[in-house]
């Protein structure tokens, strides 16, 4: 069978008829796949992203960096200890807000983990620091803690992708969600957007009947909850704020009281965590005001000479490091959603494999394509109030990126385990040193919840595990 008119004729348009070399080697089936994928594909989108990613459009990102100024709308760490009952009124309103069923949580895990080279979801991967608890048990089992607390069931949003879907799904039933209702745990899958040559502007072939294609970024999150109606869903449920928290984070605070509350109290419709970077020269996503208006800019974005800016006193001006965890009013997000523009593309040159001319594969050694994805936090520029609230990053920020030195699982698990010293100590037991700890969060979610169940002077060395 050959392609339908029409279809050849879209192709042709856009300059992309070589994408049907091999249309008369696929099977039917195939062919049907295939033209399904190509005509999914907006042409007119591609050719806007690659004019802009050649300086096409507007004010570089770079040149918007030179006038940042620290984040004006902020709630420092200092500034919870010196007034406490900062700390107290937004606690006892998160869990307001929580006891009346207003909060869901989203989970983002649709990434690909390329610096991880693991070969299943990032979810699955085992971190505990004595047992093979994943990172996805943790959560889920910190969502349930959070939930019985507060005598609600909160319904957990999990965003997969073509890449993670199939594997994190039935690993989860498989684990029954670890004890969360199965209508409580709503899936929903991101979109893709296409690989393009870099020189060409021709879209990359991943096999003769398949488009080279990746998952289109954690802003994809958007168009992806109002394809799968979950808007409407959590309308439904009564649900006013999601709780955003990224797959690689297993010491993100899930559904974190404080944080909701000043999020509320503050009246904002986006707020963020941040951490103090360690200097200017990691590789965080840096908070900052521009023009008014709070960003995030990405640390590859950052020229050096702005990173490295000091202040009077000598300490970094742009202290302020992304945490990836973030509070949403629903209604925000469901406004960004039905907007006509919805979040801006970035573009990323990558290595991407792909079909040559003659049918072989190949596997470039340097960047060949560029890659477009779209990022959550774009949206704070465009939220009332975007509040953003310090948090202490031993304790909150201690991902899973790379698998080897920093931000690896070496480093999370260290950090799991000093936090549960952390918590055994506050609680007035005596951890030896070199003791491994593991608690689970449905034995404690928050220290309190030890001073109940540890008697103080309790002895605690070699291996433990609390669940
Ligand atoms: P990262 O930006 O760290 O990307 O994702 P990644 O794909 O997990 O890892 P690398 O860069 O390939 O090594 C941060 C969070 O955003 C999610 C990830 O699952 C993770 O929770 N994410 C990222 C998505 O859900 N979808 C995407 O398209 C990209």
């Amino acid at each position: 069978m050959s392609a339908s008119a029409d279809l050849k004729q879209r192709l042709e348009s856009a300059n992309q008829q070589h994408l049907l070399k091999w249309w008369d080697d696929l099977s039917r089936e195939q062919q049907a796949n295939f033209e399904e994928q190509l005509t999914s594909v907006d042409f007119d989108l591609i050719r806007r992203l690659l004019e802009k990613g050649s300086g096409g459009a507007g004010e570089s990102i770079a040149a918007k960096a030179e006038r940042a100024t620290p984040p004006k709308n902020l709630v420092r760490l200092a500034d919870l200890t010196a007034d406490p009952d900062l700390a107290i009124d937004a606690d006892k309103k998160g869990r307001e807000l929580l006891a009346a069923g207003k909060v869901g949580v989203v989970l983002v895990a649709g990434g690909q983990g390329t610096r991880l080279g693991f070969d299943q979801p990032k979810g699955m991967f085992p971190i505990g620091p004595v047992t093979d608890r994943t990172l996805f048990q943790i959560m889920f089992e910190q969502v349930l803690a959070r939930s019985k607390k507060s005598g609600v069931k909160i319904p957990y949003l999990i965003m997969t992708s073509d890449a993670t879907d199939a594997d994190t799904r039935s690993y989860l039933k498989s684990e029954n969600y670890f004890g969360l209702d199965e209508s409580d745990v709503l899936f929903f899958k991101q979109g893709t957007m296409p690989a393009v040559d870099d020189r060409e502007g021709t879209l990359l072939l991943a096999d003769k009947g398949q488009l080279s294609v990746s998952p289109d970024g954690h802003g994809g999150m958007l168009g992806a909850l109002a394809n799968a109606n979950l808007f409407q869903e959590l309308e439904s449920r009564g649900i006013e704020y999601l709780y955003y928290h990224q797959v690689d984070n297993p010491t993100a605070i899930i559904a974190d009281p404080v944080f909701l509350g000043l999020h509320v109290l503050r009246e904002s419709e986006m707020s963020t965590k941040v951490i103090a970077k360690v200097n200017a020269g990691e590789k965080t996503g840096v908070v900052v005001d521009v023009d008014g208006e709070t960003q995030i800019i990405e640390y590859s974005d950052m020229p050096t000479a702005v990173s490295e800016k000091t202040d009077s006193d000598g300490d970094l001006l742009h202290w302020a490091g992304s945490t990836a965890i973030h509070v949403f009013d629903v209604q925000f997000l469901k406004r960004i959603a039905e907007s006509a523009d919805g979040l801006p593309f970035h573009t990323a040159h990558k290595k991407v494999s792909h079909l040559a001319e003659n049918g072989e594969l190949i596997v470039p050694d340097e960047p060949n394509a560029y890659k477009f994805e779209r990022f959550i936090f774009d949206a704070l520029p465009m939220a009332k109030n975007a509040l953003v609230m310090e948090a202490d990053r031993s304790k909150e920020f201690n991902p899973v990126k790379n698998a080897e030195g920093s931000d690896s699982p070496q480093t999370c698990r260290s950090a799991l385990n000093l936090i549960a010293v952390d918590w055994l100590t506050m609680a007035g037991a005596e951890v030896e040193s070199g003791t491994r700890i593991e608690i689970s969060p449905l034995y404690a979610v928050e220290p309190a919840d030890l001073d109940e169940k540890i008697e103080p002077g309790t002895h605690y060395s070699g291996e433990v595990i609390l669940k």
